[in-house]
């Protein structure tokens, strides 16, 4: 896990090709139609793109929103209590090489350098007919199932063909949202 610990937030400075690298890694493991351009451009602007880089190379991308529970509840259209508390979100994690501890080393990263601003971790996964993407990663460092929303891209994904890289148009995914009390 050692060679990937080189982790660091993506910046608008930063080459235009590295940039390029972080957003391709997003579309090949997550759909082409997963994340546009200008809303990752958002999200590296706003600081909130981390990526390992090993020998230069981007080997591993996650995007992480610091909100609160009655934003990110409102975001997914989460019924329950709510309380002000801080929250980190980790919105999305994608690696180029699997299995090598890439993933591992982004979440453990995550949760030491975040965990003394916020109460709780949530992260929304995928889950297909496949199963639930990177659960066993994220039940690794203790996290567990909060809720589920099925047919979260129903809508979205209406009259554009291969909208899911696994069942097309519509998609009928759902995300399980994971979380995990750190304060
Ligand atoms: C989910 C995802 C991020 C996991 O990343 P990863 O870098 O492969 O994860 P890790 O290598 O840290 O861990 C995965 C497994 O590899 C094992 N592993 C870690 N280092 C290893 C090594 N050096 N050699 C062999 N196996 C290793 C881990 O023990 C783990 O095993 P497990 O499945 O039994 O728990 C990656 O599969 C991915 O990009 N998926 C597509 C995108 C996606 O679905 N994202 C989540 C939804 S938003």
């Amino acid at each position: 896990m050692n060679k990937f610990r080189d982790i660091k937030l993506l910046s608008v400075n930063n080459e235009k090709s590295l940039i390029d690298d972080a957003y391709i890694i997003l579309q090949n493991n997550l759909g082409k139609n997963y994340i546009d351009f200008d809303s990752f451009w958002f999200y590296v602007k706003n600081n909130q793109v981390l990526v390992s880089i090993n020998k230069k190379e981007i080997v591993g991308v996650l995007i992480i929103e610091l909100t609160t529970q009655e934003n990110f509840f409102n975001k997914y259209n989460i019924k329950g209590n709510v309380n002000n508390c801080r929250i980190l979100n980790i919105q999305t994690i994608a690696v180029k090489y699997y299995k090598q501890g890439i993933g591992t080393a982004l979440i453990n990263y995550c949760i030491s350098n975040y965990s003394k601003y916020v109460n709780i971790i949530f992260t929304p996964l995928w889950k297909s007919i496949s199963g639930t993407n990177a659960s066993r990663l994220f039940q690794k460092f203790g996290f567990i199932p909060f809720t589920i929303i099925n047919n979260f891209w129903y809508k979205d994904s209406l009259g554009k063909e291969g909208y899911c890289p696994i069942c097309g148009s519509p998609c009928t995914c759902s995300v399980v949202i994971y979380y995990k009390v750190v304060n």
